[in-house]
């Protein structure tokens, strides 16, 4: 069997009401005249048509596109009719139209593929599209098999490139993405907020600085996803395609533009998808997989040397610190594979108590982050942290600040634009530690060359721009015999 025949119509000029709005929202309840292109293809064999010479034996594609209009456009007796919600509404309209009810006497379309593209959008971007391709299969009316959803040479201005000049100036990136659904029966329920994700992907692009393009497609593929996310719950087994194109227009003197293109799926980012609730079971911790952290100590009550020995050696013995196999399971470990110096630092924000003595260690585990986390702050209680005010005297603290290259934080998204709300949850990296000379140095010993995930900067820069603005008294770094007599902090891994 041949591919079918296709008639097309392209880029159908049509003026709709939208209550979407276009560049700007629409105002109050009024819905936003715009023009919007529409284009669609119907599969018909045309051989018959093609001996013959005759248009009667095919589609009047005439006869397609002023029906079309006729039924989208406001009417001249009522301006505000019809009216759509989205462009959702408006291509499930061109599809009831083009293919009625089987009991309708009209001969029928064998099904359509039709696209809306929405040429005013909103803000940033150049075109928004919608795509859906339908047939009858053995029912009686369309049945949606594919639905696309299209933002286009969306521009934004981060700072993105390794050369030295890139890193001083923003340049224009375009992104397209396109939402590909296939089963997307939910498609007719809810549609996709454009303007929340184009206005999100904008805000948060431009705030970033990487250094490669391949990352801030990766980047704009997890925003996207987690925009899906928090949009369309409910919704089982929905896996959309995502694909991100990302263009450099000014990277190459005699080419138009670089880019990356990629497709990605919800599987693809297992742990950026992963709220707070799903944290434990996302990560498989019967599995051998071996992570990597830091974990930053200080503590400024009593023998402050002693209550960090005491929690080093709690943290390796997790097992007895957490009775809760489903928290700490049975296979559980935790080595410490580096330590840094021990560091005495004048208190910060709070002055009037005894200085702090500071160090982080690295340790290899099998423990997911937010188990972790429950681990530490077990160890805090058993090492006697007696709740005092923020910033205030502490027994012991431990802080997971980095875990691999994780960016991880379990606040819901509309919770994660301030650092007012950390209690009881966990952000890594460190949200704070790009800011704390008594985190940056102990870690600086082990690391220096770590690049921070989101910061893109390696700890030792991130160290020397601390200290340029700082005019704190530099910390002590605690004479090393003191150290090596207790026995426990050795600067050599184990
Ligand atoms: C196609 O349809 C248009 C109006 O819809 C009509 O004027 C025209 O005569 C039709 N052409 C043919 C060949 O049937
Ligand atoms: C986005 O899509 C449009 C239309 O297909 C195309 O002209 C443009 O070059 C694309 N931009 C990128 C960054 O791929
Ligand atoms: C361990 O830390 C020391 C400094 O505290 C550093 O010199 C060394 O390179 C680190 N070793 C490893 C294996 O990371």
């Amino acid at each position: 069997m041949r591919d079918s025949d296709l008639i097309r119509v392209n880029d159908l000029l049509v003026t709709v009401l939208l209550h979407s709005g276009s560049r700007w929202p629409s105002k109050g309840s009024k819905p936003t005249a715009q023009p919007v292109h529409i284009s669609l293809a119907i599969p018909h064999d045309i051989s018959s048509a093609a001996r013959s010479d005759d248009l009667s034996q095919s589609i009047n594609y005439s006869t397609l596109a002023s029906t079309l209009r006729t039924c989208l456009s406001p009417t001249v007796a009522s301006h505000e009719e019809p009216a759509f919600e989205s462009l959702e509404q408006i291509l499930f309209r061109c599809f009831d139209v083009l293919l009625p009810h089987e009991t309708t006497s009209a001969p029928r379309l064998p099904g359509a593929q039709i696209k809306i593209v929405q040429l005013k959008p909103p803000l940033h971007c150049k075109a928004l599209a919608i795509e859906g391709e339908t047939t009858f299969g053995s029912s009686a009316s369309w049945r949606l098999t594919k639905i696309n959803h299209i933002v286009e040479d969306l521009g934004c201005n981060p700072i993105i490139g390794v050369n030295p000049a890139e890193r001083l100036e923003r340049q224009l990136v375009r992104i397209n993405i396109t939402v590909e659904s296939l089963n997307a029966k939910w498609a007719l329920k809810h549609w996709l907020d454009f303007r929340a994700l184009t206005r999100r992907l904008y805000q948060k692009v431009e705030e970033t600085s990487y250094l490669t393009l391949e990352a801030l497609a990766s980047f704009v593929a997890v925003e996207t996803l987690q925009h899906l996310q928090s949009h369309l719950d409910n919704i089982a087994d929905y896996n959309p395609k995502i694909r991100v194109k990302a263009a450099k227009p000014c990277a190459l003197v005699f080419a138009d533009s670089s880019e990356v293109e990629i497709t990605r799926y919800f599987k693809d980012y297992p742990m950026e998808l992963t709220l707070a609730s799903e944290a434990s079971n996302r990560f498989d911790s019967s599995s051998s997989a071996i992570h990597c952290a830091a974990i930053a100590l200080g503590s400024n009550v009593g023998d402050s040397i002693q209550n960090i020995e005491v929690a080093l050696r709690l943290l390796e013995n997790p097992l007895l610190v957490v009775g809760d196999r489903s928290t700490i399971s049975q296979n559980s470990f935790v080595y410490i594979v580096n330590t840094s110096f021990l560091y005495e630092s004048a208190p910060m924000y709070v002055t009037d108590q005894p200085s702090f003595i500071n160090c982080a260690c690295m340790i290899e585990t099998n423990i997911p982050p937010v188990n972790l986390l429950q681990l530490v702050k077990k160890i805090e209680e058993i090492v006697g942290r007696k709740p005092s005010f923020r910033n205030g005297p502490r027994v012991i603290d431990l802080d997971i600040v980095l875990y691999d290259e994780l960016n991880f934080d379990t606040r819901a998204l509309e919770e994660q634009h301030t650092l007012d709300n950390l209690n009881g949850h966990l952000v890594i990296p460190h949200p704070r530690m790009s800011e704390r000379e008594f985190v940056l140095r102990p870690l600086y010993d082990m690391i220096p060359e770590y690049v921070h995930p989101s910061l893109h900067k390696s700890i030792s820069t991130l160290l020397n721009e601390l200290t340029l603005i700082s005019d704190d008294p530099p910390m002590d770094k605690i004479q090393f015999l003191r150290s090596l007599r207790t026995g426990n902090i050795e600067p050599q891994g184990r």
